[in-house]
């Protein structure tokens, strides 16, 4: 039998793509998610693998143990279950312990063979932001002390970015401690863009694709302080970079963002193309899926072209 994957997050945008990339790949798909109604939606997608799915259900995924029964006849575990920014939900409890208990989990099951965790670029970058050009790779180090917790007061971004340092933190801590008879590997994607497997005719773009088409939408220019920190500095830098191309390639759509020519860091990604053999899509690829749709889904405001 083809080997099981247990999937968290697939409820969601990249976890759903994720899901679609193993069953397609012909692995067996365990999806964690977090009500038995979400199964319903789940099972429409992925209507082609569903000899190859099942579901289980884990509530509270910062209880200790909560994925003992879960990761039961698995051999290989994907997490991406993570809050987004939300002003009204804590997001460092279920990242940090949302990891750690997973990890706990494989730990007690020796068939497992691999763990990979979806971290995000946010786990190398300081909450203060970084000195002008930074250039990130998967060797900086960011100091943060999660005990200190995160004020509610802080902005949603702020906290979420956080969170992500303070994830990335708990497992680089549980390995040094517990040494895992896993391999274990995280991925720190930034900005994330293109199809959402998960999105509905109805639904309004959220999460990444939905900042990106808000923002392309609504902003003149790139505003520091649209998301706070470095972070912003992200949007603004990919926007530069795709308003022209989003003029040229969707020209009867209403696109108010004007160039900015400003950056304050680059990303590194070097090793994830030597060591996985990974050829990313362009810029344009990204635009074009999250933009056609959100177009097939009408969500875009059109203007006549003469
Ligand atoms: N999108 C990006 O640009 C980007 C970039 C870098 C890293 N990431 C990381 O990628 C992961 C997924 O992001 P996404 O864009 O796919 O987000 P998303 O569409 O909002 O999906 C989030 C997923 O996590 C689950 N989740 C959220 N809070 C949870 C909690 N407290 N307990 C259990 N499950 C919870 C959601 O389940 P429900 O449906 O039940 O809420 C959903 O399945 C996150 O770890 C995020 O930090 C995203």
């Amino acid at each position: 039998m083809a080997p099981t994957v247990l999937i968290t997050g697939a409820t969601g945008f990249i976890g759903s793509r994720v899901a679609l990339e193993v069953l397609q790949a012909g692995y067996r798909a365990r999806l964690s998610i977090r009500r038995p109604e979400q199964a319903e939606k789940l099972r429409r997608i992925f209507s082609r693998h569903l000899s190859n799915i099942d579901f289980v259900v884990v509530s509270d995924i910062t209880v200790t143990g909560c994925f003992d029964e879960a990761i039961q006849d698995v051999q290989y575990v994907i997490h991406v279950a993570s809050p987004l920014p939300d002003r009204n939900s804590d997001l460092l409890i279920p990242a940090m312990q949302g990891t750690t208990s997973i990890l706990e989990s494989a730990c007690k099951n020796p068939s497992i063979k691999k763990v990979v965790v979806t971290s995000s670029i946010s786990s190398f970058m300081p909450l203060a932001g970084q000195p002008h050009g930074t250039v990130i790779t998967e060797d900086t180090g960011v100091p943060y002390d999660a005990k200190q917790g995160i004020s509610p007061l802080l902005d949603p971004m702020v906290q979420y970015r956080a969170s992500k340092v303070a994830s990335y933190q708990a497992i680089i801590d549980f390995v040094q401690q517990r040494n895992p008879p896993f391999d274990l590997t995280t991925f720190h994607p930034s900005w994330v863009y293109g199809r959402n497997p998960v999105q509905e005719p109805h639904d309004d773009p959220s999460g990444s694709c939905g900042a990106l088409v808000l923002t392309l939408l609504s902003s003149a220019k790139p505003i520091n302080g649209q998301f706070l920190g470095v972070h912003v500095d992200d949007v603004a830098a990919a926007h530069k970079e795709v308003s022209e191309f989003v003029r040229q390639q969707y020209p009867s759509v209403a696109w108010k963002l004007i160039p900015e020519d400003w950056m304050n860091y680059a990303v590194d990604s070097s090793r994830a193309e030597k060591e996985l053999g990974l050829k990313f899509k362009s810029m344009e690829d990204q635009v074009r899926d999250t933009v056609d749709q959100q177009l097939e889904f009408g969500k875009l405001p059109v203007q006549s072209v003469l």
